[in-house]
């Protein structure tokens, strides 16, 4: 191990106390490329100058939790699952139950929950006896209060039809768009660390855990796998981002519904993993 290695490590461990960020848990190139993107920025030039100006820098606490927990996303992001859910998998929910509930892991900045409960909000829409709760969870607080306050810029929503952004959006005077309360009260929003190893609920029967894992070791993947298998009822989906996949120690836990969109069902009785 040479200095450049020692020093990694000791600047991943003051991150994990500060930041309560599990870094061993993500692959470590993804953690030292966002480690030499604040390196860049804030002028240091090796792993051990960073961890200075880490501890001598409160400010930079933020911007580097932002840089290890990416946000980026978008209202229906990759269009075709989204009508899966809408033509597929609430109708196929509802004929089963009345209430349904729902996780979005990784919610990020909103906008992707919002988009579950404008598709919920129209399958309730004609069915009064119909119910559904969806839990927006993120390990990042900041995020996570931006979700909540559900207040997007235009260009956010550009691209939903104009009839849906009358719907479901307030204009302010000050040019952003409020998410009508409609929508807000089929959300909860909670902070949640998809490695703690215990769900946020129990009993659901939609997950969705989109872009989420790509950064995750391959045993994080497997252990949320069986954390998602475990909080699903009989039957219940899981969809993943378009570019992730179930490795082949967990993949006997689901049984791919739709290949293309990465939609997956539990099966209550998990086949026998395939040996290599
Ligand atoms: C790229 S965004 C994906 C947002 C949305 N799911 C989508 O597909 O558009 C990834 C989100 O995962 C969150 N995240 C990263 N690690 C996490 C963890 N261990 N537990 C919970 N959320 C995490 C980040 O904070 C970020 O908001």
């Amino acid at each position: 191990m040479d200095d450049s290695d020692i020093n990694f490590n000791l600047l991943k461990r003051h991150v994990e106390q500060l930041l309560k960020i599990q870094c061993s848990n993500y692959k470590e190139d993804y953690i030292k490329r966002r480690f030499l993107s604040r390196m860049r920025s804030t002028n240091s030039a090796t792993y051990a100058d960073y961890l200075r100006y880490l501890k001598s820098h409160p400010d930079e606490n933020e911007p580097l939790r932002n840089a290890l927990t990416i946000n980026v996303t978008e209202f229906f992001r990759d269009k075709e699952v989204w009508n899966e859910v809408k033509n597929v998998i609430l109708p196929a929910l509802f004929q089963q139950k009345k209430r349904i509930s729902i996780w979005c892991a990784g919610s990020s900045t909103g906008e992707e929950p919002y988009t579950l409960a404008i598709l919920l909000h129209d399958a309730l829409v004609n069915h009064k006896d119909w119910s559904g709760t969806i839990t927006a969870t993120d390990i990042d607080e900041v995020v996570l209060a931006k979700a909540k306050a559900g207040v997007f810029e235009e260009k956010a929503i550009q691209k939903l039809p104009t009839v849906q952004i009358q719907r479901h959006f307030t204009k302010r005077p000050d040019g952003l768009y409020e998410v009508k309360q409609h929508l807000k009260d089929l959300l909860r929003f909670r902070p949640h660390d998809l490695m703690s190893g215990v769900p946020p609920v129990r009993y659901v029967d939609l997950i969705t855990c989109r872009n989420v894992t790509i950064y995750f070791t391959e045993k994080q993947k497997d252990d949320l796998a069986h954390l998602f298998h475990a909080a699903l009822v009989t039957d219940g989906y899981y969809i993943m981002g378009k570019t992730e996949y179930l490795g082949r120690q967990v993949e006997n836990l689901f049984l791919a519904k739709n290949t293309s969109q990465k939609v997956f069902i539990k099966r209550e009785k998990p086949l026998q993993p395939k040996t290599v």
